[in-house]
């Protein structure tokens, strides 16, 4: 009987240890932080240029020269902002890259204003409206196709924050002109999707994601350890790069900064091959 006993015992504590242990990036939700913080105020008044691809208004850094690599930065769900911008405009000109940043909402972002919003189901129907499939992955498509002709490049580097981590899942498991990828700070994804994930991929979550080990596990079987990286934020909040960052924290900043610098080195590695 005790023997029994003990076994239940056992079991219900191996069983708690495991779930402790075993967090699963499984977040079909938007993060709860994502649901609440508003964006930050920004005083940076953004060096780059506006211009239209098809009906979509694109906004590009300034860059070095016309044959610099081209790639496409998804904002979040913000859209424009200046804060993203900035970032934008930074990595720009220390990675020598063209970045640009389709305004795929066409300027009707989710609205700033009264954020947190009353419910806070609306974030979460603000993400199932704009999903890869629904239009993202054409108006993507459109802008890969723009630069192939302007540049002849023909691999290009995709990444994205928050609503634009997800994007970036996408383009990265579908369309082969995509050579390299990252995810920062993302929402919405889920382990399973590295599964068919085809481009390098860089994973750079904050402390309000859950642990994307499990993600990253999956890459490094099936893109090589060479192909793809894991670099987790714990001292900052989901955000710290996009229309939340708040550049007067020196904690930000330094995340900011070495994000970029960690995009600029794997991604010049990965369009280099
Ligand atoms: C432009 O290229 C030069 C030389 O390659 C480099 O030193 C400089 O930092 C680059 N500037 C920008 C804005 O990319
Ligand atoms: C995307 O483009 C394809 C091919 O042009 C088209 O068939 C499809 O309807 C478009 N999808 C959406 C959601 O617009
Ligand atoms: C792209 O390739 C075409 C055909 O080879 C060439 O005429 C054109 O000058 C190239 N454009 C650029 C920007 O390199
Ligand atoms: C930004 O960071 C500074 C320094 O940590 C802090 O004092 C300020 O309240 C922050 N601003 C916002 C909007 O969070
Ligand atoms: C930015 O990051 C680079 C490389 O990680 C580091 O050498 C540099 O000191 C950092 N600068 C700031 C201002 O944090």
């Amino acid at each position: 009987m005790s023997k029994v006993i003990f076994s239940v015992v056992a079991l219900a504590v191996s069983f708690f240890l495991a779930l402790a242990h075993s967090p699963v990036y499984d977040v079909k939700i938007v993060p709860e932080v994502c649901q609440k913080m508003p964006p930050v105020r920004s005083n940076y008044t953004p060096l780059g240029t506006t211009y239209k691809i098809g009906d979509m208004d694109v906004y590009e850094s300034p860059y070095n020269s016309s044959s610099s690599q081209v790639l496409i930065f998804v904002y979040d769900i913000f859209g424009f902002h200046d804060n993203t911008k900035q970032a934008a405009d930074i990595l720009a000109a220390e990675g020598d890259f063209r970045i640009v940043m389709p305004d795929y909402f066409r300027g009707q972002p989710f609205p700033s204003e009264n954020f947190p919003p009353s419910d806070p189901n609306d974030v979460q129907r603000f993400f199932a409206d704009h999903g890869w499939n629904d239009h993202v992955r054409n108006d993507t498509e459109l802008v890969l196709d723009y630069f192939k002709r302007l540049t002849n490049q023909t691999k290009f580097g995709i990444f994205g924050i928050c609503w634009g981590g997800k994007m970036s899942v996408g383009a990265a498991t579908d369309l082969s002109e995509i050579g390299v990828s990252a995810l920062v700070h993302p929402s919405s994804v889920t382990t399973d999707e590295a599964n068919f994930v085809k481009a390098p991929m860089y994973l750079m979550p904050s402390m309000s994601e859950p642990d994307m080990v499990p993600f990253y596990n999956i890459l490094r079987t099936k893109l090589g350890e060479d192909n793809c990286g894991h670099r987790r934020f714990d001292n900052v909040a989901h955000g710290f790069m996009g229309a939340r960052s708040n550049y007067s924290n020196p904690d930000q900043v330094a995340a900011v900064n070495e994000t970029l610098s960690l995009i600029n080195t794997f991604f010049h590695k990965e369009l280099r091959n």
